[in-house]
Formats: structure tokens, sequence, C-alpha cells
């Protein structure tokens, strides 16, 4: 069946619309909070993200843009701690990805994050974590 003329004009006017700058911000609190509900499935467990708990990993509030190994008072395995480079988001994938391939010798153990949407998603969350 043919959509009558009214329907078509409004299915054009709808995918016509521009998408408002607030329409967008929503889309990255949407990514903000997919990466909250990823991240806890599969790094909370090990990092907190409440300052004031001790947890097995480092604090990840601030982690990109900081140098690897560096969180203040955190026992970093050597590996981690010589790294020596900064957590940009091509870094941080790899690290999702095959973390003990990206850094042979650290002690968090294996996590194989490899799907780039659940990566986008942490990234944006791990982003909109202050340090
Ligand atoms: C089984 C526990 C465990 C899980 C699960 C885990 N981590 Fe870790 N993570 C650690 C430990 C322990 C370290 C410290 C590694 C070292 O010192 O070699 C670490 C270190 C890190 C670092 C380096 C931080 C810094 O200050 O240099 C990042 C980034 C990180 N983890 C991200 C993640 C993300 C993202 C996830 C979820 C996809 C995750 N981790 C899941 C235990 C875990």
């Amino acid at each position: 069946m043919q959509p009558s003329l009214p329907v078509a004009a409004l299915l054009f006017a709808l995918f016509a619309l521009p998408v408002s700058a607030e329409e967008k911000h929503d889309f990255a609190q949407i990514k903000i909070d997919a990466g909250a509900a990823f991240f806890a499935q599969e790094c909370r467990r090990c990092h907190s993200t409440d300052a004031d708990k001790s947890s097995y990993g480092p604090l990840l509030d601030g982690v990109v843009g900081r140098r690897a190994g560096t969180f203040q008072g955190y026992p970093y395995s050597k590996a981690l701690a010589d790294a020596g480079f900064v957590w940009t988001e091509g870094a941080l994938r790899a690290w999702m990805e095959d973390n003990d391939a990206f850094v042979p010798g650290t002690k968090m153990r294996h996590v194989g994050l490899t799907d780039p949407t659940a990566q986008d998603f942490i990234l944006a969350y791990l982003g909109s974590l202050k340090g």
C-alpha cells in the first residue's frame, strides 16, 4: 500500500529535521550511560569509581590523558609503572582488546573486549570521569 500524501509529507518532515544541539548532547549522554553499563559489567569488580574505596585495580577517574602507571599510591606492576606512555583513546582500545599483549607483565588479568562499539561506549564513560 502506498502511504497517503499526508503520511509521506510527515515522514519527509521528520527525516529532514535538522538535529538540534540539544539532541546531540543527548546522544553524548546516552553513550556515557551505555558505557557505565558496560563498565559495571566488565570492569567495576576490580575498578571502583569511588575515590574513598580501595579496589584491586587503580582508580580510573581522569585516566584519559594520564601517564600510565602513575595514579598516586597505587601499587602498579613494574611493567605498567615503567611503561611511560600516556593513555590516549588508541592506547585504551588496545588495552581493552588485549591488555597483556599491549603491556606484557601487567598484573591486570586478561580482558578481551574487542567490540569497537563497546569500546566507544566505555571510552565515552571514562572520558566523563574527571580526575
Ligand atoms: C580482574 C580485575 C580487573 C578487571 C576485570 C579490569 N581491570 Fe583494569 N586493572 C586491574 C589491575 C590489577 C590493574 C593494574 C595493572 C598493573 O599494575 O599492571 C589495572 C589497570 C588498568 C588501567 C591502567 C590505569 C593506570 O593508571 O595506568 C586501565 C586503563 C584499566 N585497568 C582499564 C580497565 C577497563 C576499561 C576494564 C574493563 C574493560 C578493566 N580495566 C577491567 C584489574 C582489572
